[in-house]
């Protein structure tokens, strides 16, 4: 029974947040206890099987495009069910369930209808195995300064956030205590992370089994303590060996595991660039390989780079913004365009914060590394200036909100160019035309700080600054 739950739970576990996990266990811990004084032998979950995990298009969850943190944004719940993507975050007062049938989190605005407020009649409320889960305590304004912010005060919230939900749901322990004396066995990360590292490392292990021990590694080596032990057990090390596989689906597996093991995480950030990833990582960037390869190696060299100013020095080095730029050249990456703009916008903004910020001794050494960090002549005399603006032609607002915050930090060093260019001109004024438009009719809504008055506010400071 031990091994069933566990391998039922484990593909799509992992899809869901650590709230809804809790949520889960607590349900399961209900199903079981409830059941255990019958000696029921069946155990609902079991009944899960791998056929069962599809989506309504029959594909199976979460292989084609996994979230990533740059995935990152915001859920607008309507009135309808729509299903929450990994990752996702909630506005406050959202009713979010998790659909058994499924193990998708769905989530829409409260039913005014049944005269529910949306907030504390939903706690807990079960129904036809759909479970109610507590909405992420957030404003959809917090949310966007929440996203904002550096990676570091990300992963600070996410953990306030999981301690939140820890003290809710206080009975863990008792919890475990229970499933052991019904002969549950649950693993520690650590055993598990030891049976995926072996799998993986096994010459008796086929392709599949490698590529889904990646993939379940990935989930683990978020956590800072994981990763440090992943560190420690040999697991980095044969990821970025891993990127140099002749297998594409196992470089792209390689490069996600390394990427949410590094984010935020500077001992494996210093193990990595020492054992070699960050040139493995930009030869996979500069070469003929698949988009979700390299977008994958994207994310990793983007979460290698943040907050690591010596990392950032080599890779200027190593001609790493030529090969984002060449990116650029290249039919069908344009995916990855928007991501290359956040990054360099982040690595930019990160060295002017902390300029700017009050600071004492201990970071005078970091403000030293990053003084050798050239990014921003780098930038401009690597035409830059020219090719950013381009993508304001995209027509997706999320796209060229950031596009509009790198223009924005760049037009302080790219002046001339920008004001001699008569298509970045127009390009302005007809955004500004179209986001009036769409912050009025916001206003009206009621919305008075709203989204569309935001990117207005930023097209209008641009164009100000041309001026
Ligand atoms: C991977 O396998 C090789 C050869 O079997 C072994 O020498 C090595 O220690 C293993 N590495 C890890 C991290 O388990
Ligand atoms: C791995 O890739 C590097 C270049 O990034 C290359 O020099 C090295 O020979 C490769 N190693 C193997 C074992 O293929």
């Amino acid at each position: 029974m031990s091994v069933q739950l566990l391998v039922a739970m484990s593909p799509w576990a992992r899809l869901l947040s650590t709230t809804a996990r809790v949520s889960l266990l607590l349900l399961l811990g209900s199903v079981l206890f409830s059941c255990s004084s019958q000696r029921v032998p069946e155990f609902a979950l079991t009944k899960i099987e791998e056929s069962d995990i599809k989506d309504d298009s029959g594909k199976e969850l979460g292989t084609e495009d996994d979230a990533d943190p740059e995935d990152l944004e915001v859920f607008y719940p309507t009135d309808q069910w729509q299903t929450l993507r990994p990752g996702q975050a909630v506005p406050a007062g959202s009713h979010v369930r998790l659909n058994l049938q499924t193990g998708e989190r769905e989530a829409k605005l409260p039913d005014r209808e049944n005269g529910e407020t949306g907030t504390r009649e939903q706690r807990g409320r079960k129904r036809l195995g759909k479970v109610d889960l507590d909405a992420n305590s957030f404003t959809s304004e917090e949310l966007k300064k929440a996203l904002a912010k550096m990676k570091e005060s990300e992963k600070a919230e996410r953990k306030a956030r999981e301690e939140e939900v820890r003290k809710k749901f206080r009975p863990i322990e008792q919890l475990k205590e229970e499933f052991e004396k019904l002969n549950m066995k649950i693993e520690t990360d650590y055993e598990i992370m030891v049976k995926l590292i072996s799998k993986f490392n096994s010459s008796a292990s086929t392709l599949d089994e490698k590529v889904a021990a990646l993939y379940d590694l990935e989930y683990y080596v978020h956590q800072v303590d994981n990763a440090k032990d992943f560190l420690s057990m040999g697991g980095l090390q044969l990821v970025i060996e891993g990127l140099n596989s002749s297998e594409a689906s196992l470089k792209e597996h390689a490069a996600f595991v390394l990427g949410a093991a590094l984010s935020s995480n500077p001992k494996v950030q210093i193990e990595a660039i020492e054992g070699g990833a960050l040139q493995k990582l930009l030869v996979i960037l500069a070469t003929e390989q698949p988009l979700a390869v390299r977008k994958k190696a994207l994310f990793a060299l983007s979460s290698m780079l943040r907050h690591f100013p010596y990392a950032q020095q080599q890779f200027l080095k190593l001609g790493g913004l030529q090969v984002l730029r060449s990116l650029f050249r290249q039919k069908g990456m344009e995916p990855l365009h928007v991501r290359v703009v956040t990054l360099l916008y982040d690595l930019i903004m990160e060295k002017m914060l902390l300029e700017d910020s009050q600071h004492g001794e201990q970071m005078e050494e970091k403000i030293q590394q990053y003084q050798q960090v050239r990014l921003v002549p780098a930038v401009v005399e690597q035409g830059w200036c020219a090719l950013v603006p381009n993508l304001l032609a995209m027509p997706e607002h999320d796209t060229r909100e950031k596009v509009l915050k790198l223009v924005g930090v760049l037009v302080a060093f790219c002046r001339e160019h920008y004001r001699g260019d008569p298509t970045l001109g127009t390009t302005l004024s007809l955004l500004r035309s179209e986001y009036e438009e769409l912050a009025a009719e916001e206003q009206r809504e009621g919305d008075k700080d709203g989204y569309f008055r935001e990117l207005l506010g930023s097209i209008n400071t641009i164009i100000q600054e041309l001026r």
